[in-house]
């Protein structure tokens, strides 16, 4: 990676993946552009000294808007993009309108202003909700119980459409254009800064451990958890290694029910008061990431270590 000459653009910086992201790129010493509809910096502050926030540009912008992110890319010298800006799903079914604006229209913004200004490649987010329910892929359920990366989407819920079409857009934009790109599928992101979205209950279970104070995570179920630091860390490998085509990739992990998630807080943290709502969430268990493997290094921080520095991060936030 030759870091002096590049410029990343993160769209969705101040959101949790994207504040990690931008805290990486910082710690590699290289140059980050964050464009972002909102100023709170709060995820962002969980990670970095305002004086080290003083290496990113900060750049307020609407994805929604193309002349904006056109000008982002233009005004910047950007090199590589990391696309995360998206609406989550509580968000995508409180205003579908909305959620398709910035997740289908704002995909295609940041798709075509590449083209536009000369930008080859790309890494973007897609999710793990492009699938559809375990009982629909029990044909091709792997021994291990997982699901192949090239099972057919059938997503239930718009934001699993959007992200279907933002994958979607990624293949024509490749095909016509031969702008390649690497969409990655997080399941559960945990970590500083996981305070919104369907799965984010783990993440505040944690920081209420951190505060003593009780939570009740109001699903169970197995599913893959990823942290954040590492999904950063994965995007920003995604956006710099070149590739033929536009890929789409499921973020690994060992499935482990939520449960016993809070039983490794619980073991961090003896008088963490967590209970956890057996019914799951209607996604498979797990997804395979064999194909993420084969493409690239793949950053998995073991889940324990992964939930202690989050602990560890909340209460060094409460000081
Ligand atoms: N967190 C997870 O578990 C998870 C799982 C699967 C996929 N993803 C995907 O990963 C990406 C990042 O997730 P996250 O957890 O960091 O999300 P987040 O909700 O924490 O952050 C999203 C950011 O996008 C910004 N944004 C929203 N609309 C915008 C617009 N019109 N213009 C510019 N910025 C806008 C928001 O201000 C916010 O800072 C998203 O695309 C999400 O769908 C996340």
């Amino acid at each position: 990676m030759k870091m002096e000459t590049n410029v990343v653009l993160v769209t969705g910086g101040l959101g949790c993946i994207g504040a990690w992201t931008l805290y990486h790129l910082a710690q590699r010493g290289v140059k980050a552009i964050c464009f972002d509809l909102g100023s709170s910096r709060h995820r962002l502050n969980l990670l970095m000294s305002a004086d080290e926030q003083e290496a990113i540009t900060f750049v307020p912008g609407d994805l929604t808007d193309f002349e904006q992110v056109k000008a982002a890319l233009q005004d910047h010298g950007v090199t590589h993009i990391v696309h995360l800006a998206a609406l989550q799903v509580p968000f995508c079914r409180a205003n579908p309108v909305m959620g398709a604006q910035v997740n289908v229209v704002g995909t295609v913004n940041i798709f075509e202003a590449a083209k536009q200004t000369g930008i080859k490649h790309l890494a973007q987010a897609s999710s793990i909700a492009i699938y559809g329910t375990p009982e629909e892929y029990t044909d091709i359920t792997g021994d291990d119980g997982l699901i192949p990366n090239k099972a057919l989407p059938n997503p239930h819920t718009l934001y699993g459409v959007y992200k279907v079409a933002g994958e979607g857009i990624a293949s024509v934009y490749w095909g016509e254009n031969g702008i390649s790109s690497t969409a990655l599928r997080p399941y559960t992101v945990y970590g500083l800064g996981r305070d919104q979205g369907m799965t984010s209950e783990p993440t505040k279970a944690m920081q209420a451990a951190a505060a003593g104070q009780p939570f009740h995570i109001s699903f169970g179920g197995t599913m893959q958890f990823q942290w954040a630091s590492d999904a950063a860390q994965q995007f920003i490998e995604a956006a710099f290694c070149p590739t033929e085509g536009a890929h789409a990739y499921n973020l690994g992990g060992v499935p482990i029910t939520v449960e016993a998630a809070a039983a490794i807080i619980r073991g961090i943290r003896p008088d963490a008061q967590i209970t956890v709502d057996p019914k799951p969430l209607a996604f498979p268990r797990g997804f395979d990431d064999a194909a993420l493997r084969a493409a690239m290094p793949v950053y998995e921080t073991p889940l324990e270590e992964g939930i202690r520095a989050t602990l560890e991060g909340f209460e060094r936030a409460r000081m």
